[in-house]
């Protein structure tokens, strides 16, 4: 019953160069588990080539200073152990590099031919000619691909319905496509806590947290005169039917979207693929054919991993490009696992994902060497995807201290993780009561769904284990009484039929079959013709769940990821030209007028220019510190403006915060995070 996301990466053939580019991937590890000499290293004395991304680095670097990779990877994992891996490998250009440079993304690819990919999330009865509907948003005329394409398969009980053609048939091509980003966390106790004032953020002013408190409480102030350019949509009007609302009687699941992020190769589809297993979500036989298939290509240690890797390409290569969505169900909720790719070139796609969520699993790789690269200020993702998912809204994360098999389940390992770790979460604005840190081994199956078995664990740990802390977790607050509002994630047509489906999570209200939804932003008015939450039909989804919408009286070339479906009298707001609030995060060239930027809000991304710089904020008061600054640097605060290159679906962040928190990446790293404060210019 897992089913995969796909927001991959596509390439245009002007990009066709990047073959010339290709290398032998095929990392061979000796019998002493070693990577041999002559595809390690080489070339030239002083320099070593790296294994992935074929980078030719100094002498001195022992991490590849492209892609972040470890020089010498470990193969052994801890004494005595005999598993040895191949590493992955990686050959793709960087998306946001490809709307950098202002390049062609996107890889011709054939809707018609990634049919089989993107089944089983809409329909358990859909299993054949779904095509993704192309998605014509504006990202395209910014040179952005914005199609996300959802790939699927069920995983029943007994296997059966495992797709025969998955994606392992597919072209390597056919898996990608960016995703346009997300932020779509709503109505939980949000990112911006007033945790500002207590006592792990006061040491320390410049903390992330600071600066997103301080901006969240300004969002809403308005610091330019201009008012809204449009009339800003009426909530006092709306009065949601009884059915909309949860019934004190309703005797069901609540859903939880858990992102699972962290840096690559740090063990997040494994440990998702290892707790579906254990759950009794992935049969015996689909494991099975699994294990062999890896073995069989000499990535026996990828098997679990493989439950959610699905793609040749993916599988090749060892990494997940794409998110994965699966299900399980623990004592308290319904959880939906978004497993999100940890390589820095698919950071659109987690953050894609990772808008979904509710909390987070962060997982470490507890090996020594690999939890310091994840850390690294310029490369590590540890630190990136904490700060995204942050910066979302998530103010509860799980930190799953994965590997510790490969450390020995060594407490002194686990307490410097521990130690470092906290420092660091704490200034991107997380609690300290909202973090867990647990020690686990996915491979190993430690600490997972039972205490561990292992005394080395045992012996010193006495804590919660993985899905007692997932249970632990506060339930998120949902917007059930507003009007309704999702933010499409994904497309999905059945060619066959001739309908269209929307799929994403309802951020705000509640839908049923019969409901009028206004799609957005094309403004045609669609009927809901049936619903489905984990590939099951459901009769109504209300904030929260992660659905399936299949609409009718839309053509569905009207219908885009990076769209929203909105309620038809409450229509969300449509803009290219916006003010924001934002803060920079750890860049080392400075963001001046005029700058390229890669725009992301909920699902949609757009090619965006730094237009102004109204001012410089103190992130402890928020007042203006400078006005009309030359240039933003790392740890500012600032009022900027943004043009886009095409309209978003937006809103102002004081009235709606799944539409209103904004990233701004460049040369593929997120560089600001930030809210709306203004829509300069609404599109008719
Ligand atoms: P990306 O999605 O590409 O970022 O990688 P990932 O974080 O999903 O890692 P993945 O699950 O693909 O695992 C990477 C490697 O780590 C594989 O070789 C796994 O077998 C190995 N691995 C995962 N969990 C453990 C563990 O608990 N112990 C050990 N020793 N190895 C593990
Ligand atoms: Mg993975």
């Amino acid at each position: 019953m897992p089913r995969k996301v796909s927001y991959g990466v596509d390439y245009d053939e002007e990009y066709d160069d990047y073959e010339d580019y290709d290398v032998d991937y095929d990392l061979d590890v000796e019998d002493n588990g070693n990577i041999p000499q002559s595809k390690q290293e080489t070339i030239k004395r002083g320099i070593w080539r790296c294994s992935i991304c074929t980078y030719d680095n100094d002498e001195s670097l022992s991490v590849c200073d492209i892609c972040g990779v470890l020089r010498n990877p470990l193969i052994n994992y801890g004494a005595g152990s005999d598993k040895k891996t191949a590493r992955f490998k990686f050959d793709a250009p960087s998306p946001d590099d490809l709307v950098f440079d202002g390049l062609h993304s996107s890889k011709k690819v054939s809707k018609a031919n990634s049919t089989d990919l993107k089944s089983s999330r809409v329909s358990s009865s859909i299993d054949q000619n779904i095509g993704v509907v192309g998605i014509k948003s504006s990202a395209d005329r910014a040179d952005i691909s914005s199609s996300l394409m959802r790939k699927g398969r069920h995983h029943s009980e007994d296997g059966s319905n495992y797709s025969k053609n998955g994606t392992g048939n597919m072209p390597s091509s056919d898996k990608s496509s960016v995703s346009p980003a997300a932020l779509t966390i709503k109505g939980r106790p949000d990112a911006i806590d007033e945790s500002s004032s207590s006592s792990m953020s006061r040491g320390n002013p410049r903390s992330l947290t600071n600066s997103l408190n301080k901006m969240a409480l300004d969002a809403g102030s308005g610091l330019s005169k201009n008012g809204n350019a449009r009339v800003t949509r009426s909530n006092t009007k709306y009065k949601p039917e009884n059915w909309m609302l949860p019934g004190q009687a309703e005797d069901t699941l609540n859903q939880l979207n858990l992102a699972i992020v962290g840096h690559v190769d740090s063990g997040k589809s494994t440990l998702s693929g290892r707790l579906l297993h254990l759950l009794g979500r992935i049969s015996q036989k689909e494991m099975h054919k699994n294990e062999k298939e890896a073995k069989l290509q000499g990535k026996g240690s990828f098997a679990y991993a493989w439950a959610l890797d699905e793609s040749t390409e993916e599988r090749e290569r060892g990494i997940t490009m794409t998110v994965a969505v699966a299900y399980f169900d623990s004592k308290k909720y319904h959880v939906v696992v978004l497993d999100s790719p940890g390589h820095k070139d698919f950071v659109p796609n987690m953050i894609s994902g990772a808008a979904q969520a509710d909390a987070a699993v962060l997982v470490i790789d507890a090996s020594v060497g690999s939890f310091e690269v994840g850390m690294d200020s310029a490369k590590g993702q540890t630190r990136e995807h904490a700060q995204l998912i942050r910066s979302f809204g998530v103010d509860q994360i799980i930190v799953a201290v994965n590997k510790m098999d490969a450390v020995d389940y060594s407490k002194e390992r686990f307490d410097l993780i521990k130690q470092r770790l906290g420092t660091f979460l704490r200034s991107c604005g997380f609690r300290d009561s909202s973090i867990i840190l647990i020690p686990l081994s996915a491979m190993e199956n430690q600490n997972l769904v039972a205490a561990p078995s292992d005394v080395r664990l045992l012996s010193w740990y006495h804590g919660p284990y993985l899905l007692d802390a997932i249970d632990s977790l506060q339930p998120p607050m949902r917007d059930f009484s507003k009007p309704v509002l999702m933010p499409i994630c994904d497309v999905l047509k059945l060619s066959s039929l001739g309908q269209v489906s929307a799929c994403g999570k309802l951020e705000a209200g509640a839908l049923r079959s019969g409901s009028k939804v206004l799609v957005m932003p094309s403004g045609n008015v669609g009927i809901v013709r049936s619903l489905e939450r984990d590939s099951q039909a459901c009769s109504f989804a209300r904030a929260g769940d992660n659905v399936a919408v299949s609409l009718q009286g839309i053509d569905g070339s009207l219908l885009t990821a990076g769209g929203v479906l909105c309620h038809p009298d409450f229509p969300v707001a449509v803009a290219k030209h916006l003010e924001l609030k934002v803060l920079v995060l750890d860049v080392t060239t400075p963001i001046l007028i005029g700058s390229q930027l890669e725009f992301h809000v909920h699902h949609a991304k757009e090619a965006a220019r730094m237009v102004r710089m109204l001012s410089l904020l103190d992130p402890k008061t928020g007042k203006v510190t400078k006005k009309a600054p030359r240039c933003l640097t790392a740890k500012q605060t600032a009022v900027v403006e943004v043009a886009l290159q095409g309209p978003v679906c937006v809103e102002e962040f004081s009235s709606c915060r799944a539409l209103g928190r904004v990233f701004l990446r460049a040369l593929g790293r997120t560089i600001a995070v930030g809210l709306v404060t203004r829509i300069i210019e609404e599109q008719d």
